[in-house]
């Protein structure tokens, strides 16, 4: 409900995706060709077996444990786990070691993934401090991108922030408000603004990043973060929303249309090894999924299948990744405890 005048951007953006009544991820099922996007898990089930791969590999570089909690952030349909569970029951010996998790705020998709997930046990968590137990690995696939951000401008030496003035229910006006750096820099315990002149960043994806990166260090485990992102240190406006799967004035079609942004991987970098993180890999989707044998497997399953089927697989995977589509859009990045070489024998 909006009940002020004006509210910070990340505020608003907060009412615009989780109002319990109005919010975007409460009103709407964003998936498919009715939806506003298309997540990887499905473009193509490939996305999801290399993540299964991922884990597997995971697994055996941490000793093969007998615990391991996989967390998904933010479930959307419940593909990717699904998948994943598909994959796994392959490998019976790792199954049995794992215990499914997943952190989801939207009434609406829990519902959505209870559905698709009926026969697989998954806990359903609001907290990261409801997992229990040893060796957690994180997956955040489009995740981090969906979560509310600040923006800052620099004018005539001066930092502004970005707030947002409510006109009426339905009418909204950017407003610029004189802003003091050095209480921000302060709280976030290191200068988001030197050398910059636009900044940009998500206090959630801080208050997040920091409680995962406590657990990984405490209690052992990985976070790997695929997602729409930049890794270089200038910052720029990245707010962007879709509505049907056209670009739209984020101030518009509240509660209907998607608002996300581009994910900063060089904060997240600069922030993991704040909280005494390593990064066990950094590079972009196409170099991810291929190193774990995307391209193998698209063959492999294509074999059997008529020259249409063929196409259809070939066709995502390009979209998967090309680096002209989804293979340098989306970055990767995976931090753990101990240095890991995740993709190397
Ligand atoms: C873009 S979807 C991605 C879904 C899925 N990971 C995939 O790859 O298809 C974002 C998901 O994150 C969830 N989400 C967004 N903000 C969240 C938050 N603050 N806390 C928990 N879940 C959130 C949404 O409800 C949605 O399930």
């Amino acid at each position: 409900m909006l009940d002020k005048k004006v509210y910070t951007l990340d505020k608003f953006l907060s009412y615009a995706l989780y109002d319990k009544k109005d919010g975007y991820y409460e009103n709407k099922i964003p998936f498919g060709a009715k939806g506003d996007y298309i997540t990887s898990p499905t473009v193509s089930i490939l996305f999801s077996e290399m993540i299964s791969i991922f884990i597997i590999i995971f697994w055996k570089k941490i000793g093969s444990p007998k615990n391991l909690n996989i967390v998904e952030m933010g479930g959307g349909n419940g593909e990717m786990i699904f998948q994943i569970y598909k994959s796994l029951k392959n490998f019976p010996k790792i199954l049995k070691n794992c215990k499914f998790y997943i952190y989801e705020n939207s009434k609406l998709l829990k519902k959505i993934q209870k559905k698709k997930l009926k026969k697989i046990q998954i806990k359903w968590i609001d907290s990261l401090s409801k997992i229990n137990g040893k060796n957690n690995l994180f997956i955040a696939n489009e995740f981090f991108d969906a979560l509310p951000i600040k923006q800052f401008k620099r004018k005539n030496n001066k930092w502004l922030e970005t707030k947002i003035k409510v006109k009426n229910k339905k009418n909204f006006e950017i407003i610029e408000v004189l802003s003091n750096m050095s209480n921000l820099n302060k709280k976030l315990g290191f200068d988001l603004f030197s050398n910059q002149n636009f900044v940009e960043y998500s206090p959630l994806e801080i208050k997040i990043l920091k409680k995962i990166s406590k657990i990984i260090y405490n209690k052992n485990g990985g976070l790997l973060i695929i997602d729409y992102g930049f890794f270089e240190n200038n910052m720029k406006n990245t707010l962007q929303s879709l509505y049907k799967h056209k670009s739209n004035n984020f101030l518009m079609n509240i509660g209907e249309a998607d608002i996300t942004h581009h994910v900063n991987f060089n904060l997240i970098e600069k922030f993991a090894k704040k909280n005494k993180l390593q990064v066990s890999l950094k590079t972009n989707q196409k170099n991810f999924l291929t190193s774990l044998g995307i391209k193998y497997r698209a063959e492999q399953i294509s074999k059997k299948l008529s020259f249409s089927g063929k196409t259809d697989v070939f066709y995502r995977l390009d979209r998967l990744i090309n680096e002209n589509k989804m293979g340098n859009l989306f970055k990767v990045i995976f931090l753990t405890k101990t240095k890991l070489n995740i993709l190397e024998s």
